[in-house]
């Protein structure tokens, strides 16, 4: 059981965001009312049973629901905050199949189906820090993606796994952006794969994922910035190689492979320590999972290839 504190539960932009948003809806309702917007995807996607899991954080309150809908990054759908949810609908998260590959010996395409019976769900409380120095609480639904990765039984040759979300220029040309590379990649070390803090999330809140935070399927790495927790999945390659990923590809120099949360590390434009952009001080090392998953690092200088 982990405690934080109540005050960390969810920084000033969130409310902002969320003071923006209800303005904003409002808005839309008006707009709506007159035919001229589409509803916007609320929460109103089918329930996900899942029995709780002893190690969520206690003592927090989860971050309200529509803000943790409502506020996301996603950029495939938009690179605005509200974008995600406003262009929910630019996809269709089922039918789905993930495609499994590289060093494994049972290779294949995973239809969504197949992956959710795979394992019993848990609903898993985890903090999700963005590297932007916001965070949130979130009531996860999903199982360890070890459950999958035993499944496939990986060869000696897979020292990493590699990620991809569907590519936005070939589902929906018309409304891509270019924003970062696509598809959007990201990747994880074996050991890091198979931890078992690395959810692979089917859902939020007691309920199926909606499109914004990343439907159907995704993955969750609470000790690491928000963006290795990559949406959407289609594909799960087995690599020997440390893989490419979108946000390194794009900036180099300010995003690195491991991404661990560390507050001892800056981001090159701005602080990871600082209380200013988070509203509280609590901003423990791997996000507060240190116990659990710092021993992977040993000897590594964290501050190469952060
Ligand atoms: N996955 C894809 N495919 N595309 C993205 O733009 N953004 C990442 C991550 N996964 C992103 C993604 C970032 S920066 C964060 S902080 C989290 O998703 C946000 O997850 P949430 O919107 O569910 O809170």
């Amino acid at each position: 059981m982990k405690k934080i504190p109540p005050s960390a539960i969810t920084p000033e932009e969130v409310y902002l965001g969320r003071r923006r948003l209800m303005a904003g809806m409002a808005g839309l309702g008006a707009a709506g009312a007159l035919g001229l917007l589409p509803a916007p995807a609320a929460a109103n996607a089918a329930p996900l049973a899942a029995a709780p899991w002893p190690g969520s954080l206690t003592g927090v309150e989860p971050t309200p629901e529509l803000s943790a809908i409502s506020y996301n990054n996603f950029y495939e759908l938009g690179t605005r905050k509200e974008s995600p949810r406003d262009n929910a609908g630019l996809y269709e998260a089922k039918p789905w199949t993930v495609r499994v590959d590289g060093a494994v010996a049972k290779p294949g395409e995973y239809g969504l189906e197949d992956l959710l019976g795979l394992a019993a769900l848990e609903e898993r409380i985890y903090r999700l820090r963005c590297v932007e120095a916001w965070s949130m609480v979130i009531p996860w639904i999903g199982y360890p993606l070890a459950r999958l990765i035993e499944k496939v039984e990986p060869l000696g040759d897979a020292k990493y796994v590699a990620f991809e979300t569907f590519n936005p220029e070939e589902l929906f040309p018309n409304a891509a952006n270019r924003s970062l590379p696509w598809p959007y990649r990201e990747g994880l070390r074996l050991d890091e794969a198979s931890h078992d803090l690395t959810l692979l999330a089917f859902g939020m809140y007691g309920k199926e994922m909606l499109n914004q935070n990343g439907a159907p399927v995704r993955i969750v790495v609470p000790w690491k910035y928000g963006y290795k927790s990559i949406k959407a999945i289609v594909r799960i390659s087995f690599v020997e190689e440390e893989p490419r990923t979108s946000w390194n590809m794009s900036q180099p120099s300010e995003y690195g492979f491991y991404s661990n949360v560390n507050p001892e590390v800056d981001h090159p434009r701005w602080s990871q320590a600082s209380e200013r952009l988070i509203g509280d001080s609590f901003f423990p090392m791997f996000n507060g999972y240190a116990d659990e998953v710092a021993g992977m690092y040993a000897g590594m200088d964290l501050r190469i290839n952060h």
